[in-house]
């Protein structure tokens, strides 16, 4: 497989997602197919880091093609993911002169495809955006589904929008610049698809020759992987897209995943380790409750393992633990509830888990 493409089918707001090597280098031919006239005005939003090594190249080639461009640097880094960056994108949306007909590309990771949703989602009561994710774990969580956020000073992406994307590009050669350690921490998320719904994926993960092609950047390895994780996401998303129901299951290992970002620190753990742990605990509560076999365990802790992945609890008070928990705002009406494993390719949504199940991992 060396190029993709994926409906995400949501009625009037379906959208595509295509994977291919070098599509970031095409851009203003990808947005004429899908009937983004050249005479738009587009704001591009990115951060230091990532513009250094695409935006010149990115910029050129919408100039070229007529559109209006402009790019924002946002600062790096989940602490700037905030108001106050985002009433900064709103004020170079006004000089600009932003209108209903003009589009805001997201060039970045999560935080800034996050950021950058919610002020396509705001600006003018909500314009077209397109997420262009960077590293893996945007490209296999974030960039699809339309969930939208900025952190506020008491949790993480509580203010935000549902605001799908007109469109989704990714190009696996971006990842051939990310940091080892956050590649593996997107392999956290690309698992949890092998573990919620997908066990051909899962044993794609295990076999050893595909695991060295993947550790190797090989691009058509990677398309595989990530084509698969985004049907599974796509099919998720066009079923329950505001999360009444089903799309919860794609928060399996993330309740205890945000416990341990929040506690020790945003930084210490990358998300995609942290939901390894996450990960790790729900599965050691699902073979405790008899619901998936030792073996799978195993098998699940192997592969999180053979990516680097920790899943080592840290030290956190268990009372900490239940005033985070309280506070997610997944949990409803006062009620625990957990995404946990029946297989490899099957979990449930449990509303029952006392504490005493999982306060024992804390100290
Ligand atoms: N990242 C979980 C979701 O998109 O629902």
């Amino acid at each position: 497989m060396n190029k993709s493409k994926i409906l995400v089918p949501l009625g009037n707001k379906s959208y595509e997602v295509t994977i291919a090597a070098g599509v970031i280098n095409n851009i203003s031919q990808e947005l004429l197919k899908i009937g983004v006239k050249n005479n738009r005005k587009i704001l591009v939003i990115s951060n230091k880091e990532i513009s250094d090594l695409y935006s010149e190249e990115f910029l050129k080639n919408l100039k070229d093609n007529n559109y209006q461009a402009q790019i924002f640097l946002i600062k790096a880094g989940e602490s700037h993911k905030n108001l106050e960056t985002l009433s900064e994108i709103y004020n170079i949306a006004f000089e600009f002169g932003l209108d209903r007909n003009s589009l805001i590309i997201a060039l970045g990771g999560g935080i800034v495809g996050d950021i950058t949703g919610l002020a396509a989602a705001t600006w003018l009561r909500g314009i077209e955006y397109i997420q262009i994710p960077t590293t893996l774990l945007s490209m296999v969580d974030s960039s699809v589904g339309g969930k939208t956020a900025v952190n506020h000073p008491k949790g993480k992406n509580l203010i935000g929008a549902f605001h799908q994307p007109k469109a989704v590009f990714i190009d696996p050669e971006t990842l051939k610049t990310l940091p080892k350690r956050e590649f593996n921490a997107g392999m956290a998320e690309v698992i949890k698809y092998g573990i919620i719904k997908d066990k051909e994926l899962f044993e794609f993960l295990e076999n050893e020759k595909n695991k060295n092609k993947l550790i190797n950047l090989e691009n058509e390895y990677l398309i595989k992987i990530i084509n698969s994780s985004i049907k599974t996401k796509s099919y998720i998303v066009s079923e329950d897209e505001k999360e009444h129901g089903i799309r919860a299951i794609l928060n399996y290992g993330h309740s205890f995943g945000h416990v341990i970002e929040n506690l020790c620190g945003y930084g210490e753990f990358l998300h995609g380790e942290a939901i390894s742990i996450g990960m790790r605990i729900a599965g050691d509560i699902a073979l405790e409750k008899g619901l998936w076999s030792k073996e799978d365990f195993i098998r699940q802790d192997n592969l999180l393992k053979s990516y680097s992945l920790p899943n080592k609890i840290p030290k956190i008070n268990k009372n900490e633990v239940i005033r985070i928990l309280m506070g997610d705002k997944k949990v409803r009406d006062g009620k625990m509830r957990f995404i946990l494993p029946k297989g490899i390719g099957e979990v449930d949504i449990y509303d029952d888990i006392v504490d005493s199940l999982f306060l024992k991992y804390f100290s």
